[in-house]
């Protein structure tokens, strides 16, 4: 069976949380696309240049530290707007998008780009202060320096680089679902999911 559910939404909405969850459920594979451009955007700090940092991926660069950063991740939107990046970790994505057995991708372009064909399509939002507040309480307690007001800043300024770039920018797919998880919890959000992709043919075939 090839299903794909393709997960989009601006940062910290709640995507990974959420992809990983139904991942299991359906026992799919899962992929969160944002690292890769994490991945990348650390080598970049390094010193390599954006594309043969893209190109050179490892899957020892995926487990480095640091990469969860706000660092890291305005230098994954800012690596993430140039074609030549994109283009080169495209094929890896939409091979993972259509293996066998079923997958769950999150990131900003996955039911526009990445897999237009996905069988379900979710993009999944919150409000900009209830996404600063999640982050906020997730990093909080590592980085004593961060405040709700950089928090905020932080994730404003990738969603308006991610969401304004001229190649695959963020954008709620036309025949995607809209999930709002400002009032909802993982667990009442996951159950929502749950029950859109339940009732797919795909599913049975
Ligand atoms: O999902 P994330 O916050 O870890 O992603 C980090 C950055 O990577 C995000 O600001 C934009 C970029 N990204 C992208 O352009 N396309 C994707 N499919 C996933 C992430």
């Amino acid at each position: 069976m090839i299903f794909t559910i393709a997960i989009d939404g601006p940062a910290a909405a709640g995507k990974g949380t959420l992809a990983k969850a139904l991942a299991q459920h359906f026992g799919f594979a899962y992929l969160d696309t944002g690292l890769l451009y994490r991945a990348t955007a650390r080598k970049v700090l390094d010193g390599l240049d954006p594309v043969a940092a893209a190109k050179a991926l490892s899957t020892h660069d995926f487990t480095r530290d640091g990469l969860r950063t706000a660092k890291v991740g305005q230098g994954a939107s800012k690596i993430a707007a140039m074609p030549k990046v994109r283009a080169a970790l495209i094929d890896f994505q939409q091979k993972f998008a259509r293996q066998q057995g079923g997958a769950v991708l999150d990131g900003r372009d996955i039911g526009t780009v990445i897999c237009p064909q996905a069988e379900i399509k979710l993009f999944v939002t919150a409000s900009d202060e209830v996404r600063a507040a999640r982050r906020f309480a997730e990093i909080s307690q590592k980085n004593e320096t961060a405040t709700l007001a950089l928090v905020l800043e932080d994730l404003r300024q990738r969603d308006q680089r991610d969401r304004d770039r001229a190649t695959a920018p963020m954008i709620q797919a036309q025949n995607s679902i809209l999930l709002d998880t400002s009032d909802l919890d993982a667990s009442q959000a996951l159950a929502k999911a749950i029950a859109i992709v339940a009732v797919h043919p795909g599913l049975l075939t």
